[in-house]
């Protein structure tokens, strides 16, 4: 059972009962919903507001996931909870807000209302040093309703002049944290556990393109050495530069750009094999680990060092925007960059010459698959 203080407006019978839920939901779990449904049937309230808050690129820990996704897999995982609805007054603003600012929104827009702000125990802790914790806490509108988390004891001389109701349980027992570093993991088990602690329905939003590019962002950003990272960000650019510009699929050309070298872990080749295997080995990663199954983007990863006759559009963007992607220092990488919007088929002949030159000044071996490219584009005798 919920302990309930003896605060004889703890559950205040006599107003509508509001009860807030905010977070940044990055993204929203089964410890989550769990919470939420906890709190919804000891406080029955008439409305329950979940409250996603904005992203804050400038924040010490920024949301990894976009509002737009958050709020895909929030509206979908609560899909059969009754009487709640998303407040999106924190992500439509500007500036982060705090929550005595929600707070001061909502009272105004519901005079009538007692508010049952939902915190875990961490924030329990916390709240004293909340933005106006003063005010907050001497709100006669305003219950706190407390769930335990694990390693946060509920023990509190904390006492809200609007009263605390005590969840029993522990909420959640998972974290978004811990999730979103799972996700980008190279051990299987690992991911599979950070699909597990999704709902069902939140699992589609984040294995949408929209959702893979974030991931794929995040799986390279903790792999790859720095400047192999900010080369993969430079070619996901021009890479969707390039498929907006031939009416390309876009969201696809930025993932097999942020992919295309996601086995590089290492800024040099160790050998010959190493190199001439890592476009294979990249698009094993995009497709077991990140969970890409556009063959099209795949097939993009597996040709952007060789080349391939006939390849299609998406493999030919990638193929140019690794050559001449704005990080290159190389001066043929600006004039192939500008080719490749005017004509991209003269951009490919470009970019398969300029590396067949390289590498016979280099008295290198030439791979037959990149011979073979090559006698695609200049056709037969
Ligand atoms: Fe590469
Ligand atoms: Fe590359």
């Amino acid at each position: 059972m919920a302990a309930i203080t003896s605060r004889s407006n703890a559950l205040d019978l006599g107003r509508r009962r509001i009860l807030i839920f905010g977070g940044s939901f990055d993204p929203i779990h089964l410890g989550h919903i769990k919470l939420l449904k906890r709190a919804i049937s000891v406080v029955r309230p008439e409305k329950s507001l979940v409250i996603p808050s904005a992203d804050q690129p400038a924040h010490k820990t920024p949301c990894l996931f976009p509002v737009s996704i958050r709020t895909a897999c929030i509206q979908i995982s609560l899909a059969k909870v009754p009487n709640w609805a998303i407040l999106d007054y924190e992500t439509i603003r500007e500036a982060p807000a705090y929550t005595w600012e929600t707070l001061r929104f909502l009272k105004q827009k519901f005079q009538d209302a007692q508010f049952y702000l939902v915190v875990g125990s961490d924030n329990v802790h916390a709240i004293r040093k909340w933005k106006n914790a003063r005010d907050l806490l001497g709100d006669k509108k305003l219950t706190v309703v407390a769930a335990q988390r694990p390693g946060w004891p509920l023990s509190t001389t904390l006492k809200p002049a609007g009263g605390l109701i005590k969840l029993d349980g522990r909420y959640p027992d998972i974290s978004s944290t811990e999730i979103r570093c799972m996700l980008t993991s190279n051990d299987a088990s690992e991911r599979r556990q950070a699909w597990s602690r999704l709902s069902r329905a939140a699992r589609l939003p984040l294995r949408g393109e929209e959702g893979l590019v974030i991931i794929a962002q995040a799986y390279i950003k903790r792999h790859l050495p720095q400047s192999r990272y900010a080369h993969s960000l430079s070619v996901a650019q021009l890479a969707a530069d390039l498929a907006q510009r031939w009416h390309g699929n876009e969201r696809g050309a930025r993932l097999a750009g942020l992919l295309h070298d996601s086995s590089r872990t290492q800024e040099n080749f160790q050998n010959f094999n190493d190199a001439m295997s890592h476009a294979q080995r990249s698009a094993g990663i995009a497709r077991t680990i990140i969970g890409v199954k556009d063959p099209a983007i795949l097939e993009a990863i597996r040709c952007h060092t060789l080349g391939l006759p006939g390849m299609p559009l998406l493999a030919k963007i990638l193929f140019v925007a690794d050559f001449a992607s704005p990080d290159r220092t190389f001066p043929e990488a600006d004039q192939i960059r500008l080719l490749a919007r005017r004509d991209l088929n003269a951009a490919l002949c470009a970019v398969a010459a300029h590396k067949l030159h390289y590498l016979l000044r280099q008295n290198r071996f030439i791979h037959p698959k990149a011979l073979a490219y090559w006698n695609s584009l200049v056709g037969k005798p």
